[in-house]
């Protein structure tokens, strides 16, 4: 089955959309719309953790890789040496378009479509990760995302996800979470205090490591996909 690249696999959803939801898909294609274009310069201080989260995935050689939300795709391109084929996937035709323009090997293709109902049959994938975009994610959409990664996702295979942490120091707990709730979303404070264990075994996967990395402040989970 081959992806789906038109806008309406981003625009027409495959259930009843909440309120709550509606506006999330909504606010979400307008800030990414702007704020594409600075994305890069911002995140510049995250491209040695890239290869972190590449080293703590540890796919195995000539593997499938799908990069959930892949935004501008650096994440994605971390992944592609070694790799069989890496599909990042986003709902930002802004966002897109600027990982499309980046230098990139022919292992590497960048899709348009919704992580919350995946154009991808069952087992598509040797690896699946979501880096800094379920902190966005009403609950509702956060549960369905990881549904999905987990139905494409082999038996046997990698589900990684990073994402903000709370840190583990008392002061840093108390002061960190605060300043970021100023400029991150509404759902970003509840899911910051959630423990994806229980999110990621209801889907059947059992996590395997917990690292956390940015003094505390982020995880990369990763869990294998149950047999
Ligand atoms: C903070 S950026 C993270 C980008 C990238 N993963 C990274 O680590 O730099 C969040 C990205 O998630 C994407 N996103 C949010 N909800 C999505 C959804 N339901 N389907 C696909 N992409 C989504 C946004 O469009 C945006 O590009």
């Amino acid at each position: 089955m081959e992806p789906a690249t038109h806008p309406s696999s981003v625009t027409t959803a495959s259930w009843s959309r909440s309120t709550e939801e509606q506006r999330y898909y909504t606010v979400n294609r307008a800030e990414w719309a702007w704020f594409s274009r600075y994305y890069d310069a911002v995140t510049r201080p995250m491209r040695r953790f890239r290869g972190e989260v590449v080293a703590a995935v540890a796919a195995p050689p000539d593997s499938r890789i799908l990069d959930v939300a892949t935004g501008t795709g650096e994440q994605a391109l971390a992944f592609a040496p070694g790799a069989s084929e890496v599909i990042g996937l986003d709902m930002s035709e802004a966002m897109l378009a600027i990982a499309r323009r980046k230098a990139r090997p022919p292992n590497v293709d960048f899709v348009l479509g919704d992580a919350a109902q995946l154009p991808f049959p069952a087992g598509r994938f040797d690896v699946t990760c979501i880096s800094f975009a379920l902190h966005e994610m009403p609950p509702s959409i956060r549960d369905r995302v990881i549904r999905e990664m987990a139905r494409v996702t082999r038996h046997g295979g990698t589900l990684a996800v990073v994402d903000y942490a709370l840190p583990s120091g008392r002061i840093a707990r108390s002061i960190l979470p605060r300043l970021i709730g100023l400029y991150e979303r509404p759902f970003y404070a509840s899911f910051v205090r959630s423990a994806l264990g229980p999110l990621l075994e209801g889907v059947g996967v059992a996590v395997r490591t917990e690292q956390r990395a940015f003094w505390g402040n982020a995880r990369i989970v990763i869990g294998d996909k149950l047999v």
